[in-house]
C-alpha cells in the first residue's frame, strides 16, 4: 500500500499551525485521508496575515515544521500554505474563446483557455491571482453550465470568481516558506481552505457563510449553488476583544487574554449577577474586585460591532439574513462562549460552530476550530490531487515551481548542515 503525507500550513497572527494528512492508497487505486496529527507554535514576524519579520516568521515557521517533521518521521517536502490579510479580495471577470475544435467538442483544454482569458483580463500590475474559481459557464449564449466539457458549441464564456492580493505580501509568505526549505504546493486563501472542513457540499448548494475569527482578522466566505459567491477578510479578531477587556479594566494584555478565555462570555444576561474576580488571581499587580458581567458587557459590545461589519457584507452581496444554511463559526475567535447567539442575534442567521468531518486518531484536538483552517488546506490539497485535471485549481504557483525547486536545492545543503549540528 502507498501512502502520501499531506501538510496544511496556517501561518496565523498568534500561531503557526501545521496540520499533517496522510493519504493511503489501496490495490484497487481507493485512497483514504487521516489526519495523523497537529502541532502549534506561538507566530512572530506575521500580522494580519502579512509578514512584519521576515527573520522571525522563518525561524516560527521553522520550528512549526520541524516539530510536524518530528511526528511524521520523515522531511517535510511541500505543504498547502494558507494565506489571509485584508490585502486579499474577490471580484467577478468573465472569460470568452472561441472552440478549438472544428466538430465543436468542448474539451477541458478549452475550459482552461476559458478561465486563463478571464485571469488576462482582470490582472492589475500590483496583484498576483491566488485563485479563478468558475462560477458558471455559457455556451453559444446558453448560461447556467456548471460543467461544459463534452458539450457542442462554438463560444465558450466563462464567469469566475478571482480572489486576489497585493503581490509583494504575496511574495513575502512565499519567500518565508521557501526558506525554511519547503516547496508551497499551492498558495491558498485561507477562509476558502476553513470552508473544505466545516461545510459539506449541501450546504455550499443551499447558501452557506463561514466565518473565521481569527487572532487580528476575521474571514469571511460566502458560497451559493455550490460555488463561491464573496470573500473578504475584516481587519477586527479576537485580540480586539482581549484590547477592550486590558483597557476597560486597566490590565496588561496577558492578564486581559487569561480573565477572556477563563470567564469571557459574550452575552452578559447568561453571566451569574453576582460572580466578582478579582484581578490579582490573573497576575494584575493590584487587587480589584470586578464583577465578570461587566466584562461581558465590554466583551459583548466587541463582538456585536464584528457581526454588524459582517453583516453589512452580507448587504453589499444581498444576502442578509438570507443564508438557508446559516453562517458556521469557526477559528480560535469562535470558542468563546457566546458568539453564536450574538452572532444569530445580529445576524437574523441559523449560526452554529462549524466541526470537521474527518478521520483522526486525536479528534478532540484536530476538531478543535483553531485547527479548521490548518485541517481544511490538507482537505484542499487531498482534493487538488485527486482530481488533478480540475483547472480551477490550478494556480499562479504552478509556473513558479521550478524556481522554488532551485531555491531548495541551494537552502537543503545549508538546512542539513544546521541540522548536523543540533542535539
Ligand atoms: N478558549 C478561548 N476562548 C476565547 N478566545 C479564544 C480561545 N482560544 C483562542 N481564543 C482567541 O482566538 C484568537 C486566535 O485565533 P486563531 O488562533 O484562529 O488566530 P490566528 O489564526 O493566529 O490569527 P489570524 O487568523 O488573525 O492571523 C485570539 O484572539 C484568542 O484570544
Ligand atoms: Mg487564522
Amino acid at each position: 500500500m502507498k501512502e502520501r503525507i499531506l501538510i496544511g500550513l496556517d501561518l496565523g497572527s498568534s500561531h503557526i499551525r501545521v496540520a499533517v494528512g496522510q493519504v493511503c492508497f489501496n490495490a484497487d487505486k481507493q485512497n483514504s485521508l487521516n489526519i495523523i496529527g497537529v502541532v502549534e507554535v506561538p507566530s512572530k514576524g506575521i500580522s494580519k496575515g502579512c509578514i512584519s519579520s521576515l527573520e522571525d516568521a522563518v525561524t516560527s515557521v521553522s520550528n512549526a515544521l520541524e516539530q510536524a517533521e518530528r511526528l511524521v518521521g520523515v522531511p517535510i517536502q511541500d505543504a498547502y500554505v494558507g494565506i489571509g490579510g485584508t490585502h486579499i479580495g474577490s471580484g467577478q471577470a468573465k472569460g470568452v474563446i472561441g472552440v478549438s475544435r472544428p466538430d465543436g467538442d468542448i474539451r477541458a483544454e478549452d475550459v482552461a483557455r476559458a478561465l486563463e482569458s478571464a485571469r488576462a483580463f482582470i490582472n492589475p500590475a500590483n496583484q498576483e491571482i491566488l485563485h479563478v474559481l468558475p462560477r458558471e459557464f455559457s455556451v453559444d449564449g446558453q448560461g447556467g453550465i456548471k460543467d461544459p466539457i463534452g458539450m457542442q458549441g462554438i463560444r465558450l464564456e466563462a464567469e469566475v470568481q478571482v480572489i486576489q492580493g497585493l503581490l509583494s505580501h504575496i511574495r513575502n509568505i512565499t519567500k518565508t516558506v521557501f526558506r525554511t526549505g519547503v516547496d508551497v504546493n499551492e498558495l491558498v486563501y485561507a477562509p476558502l481552505a476553513a470552508v473544505e472542513t466545516v461545510t459539506q457540499p449541501k450546504f455550499r448548494e443551499l447558501g452557506v457563510g463561514v466565518l473565521v475569527v481569527g487572532a487580528t482578522t476575521t474571514g469571511l466566505a460566502v458560497y451559493e449553488d455550490g460555488e463561491l459567491l464573496y470573500a473578504t477578510t475584516l481587519p477586527m479578531g479576537g485580540d480586539h476583544i482581549t484590547s477592550d477587556i486590558a483597557i476597560g479594566l486597566r490590565v496588561s494584555l496577558d492578564v486581559a487574554e487569561d480573565i477572556k478565555r477563563v470567564c469571557g462570555h459574550a452575552v452578559p444576561g447568561e453571566v451569574d449577577r453576582r460572580q466578582q474576580i478579582d484581578l490579582k488571581d490573573f497576575g494584575a499587580d493590584q487587587s480589584e474586585v470586578v464583577s465578570v458581567q461587566y466584562i461581558s458587557e465590554i466583551i459583548e459590545a466587541r463582538v456585536e460591532e464584528l457581526y454588524e461589519k459582517v453583516d453589512e457584507q452580507l448587504k453589499k452581496i444581498g444576502r442578509a439574513g438570507l443564508l438557508p444554511a446559516g453562517m458556521m463559526l469557526t477559528g480560535g475567535g469562535a470558542k468563546l462562549p457566546g458568539m453564536v447567539e450574538v452572532a444569530k442575534r445580529v445576524l437574523q442567521l441559523p449560526c452554529t460552530v462549524g466541526f470537521a468531518n474527518v478521520q483522526t486518531p486525536m479528534p478532540e484536538l484536530v476538531l478543535d476550530p483553531r485547527f479548521s483552517t490548518s485541517v481544511g488546506l490538507v482537505l484542499w490539497g487531498h482534493n487538488a490531487e485527486q482530481n488533478d485535471s480540475t483547472v480551477a485549481r490550478k494556480n499562479w504557483f504552478g509556473e513558479n515551481k521550478k524556481f522554488s525547486q532551485a531555491l531548495n536545492k541551494i537552502t537543503e545543503p545549508i538546512k542539513r548542515i544546521f541540522k548536523s549540528f543540533m542535539p
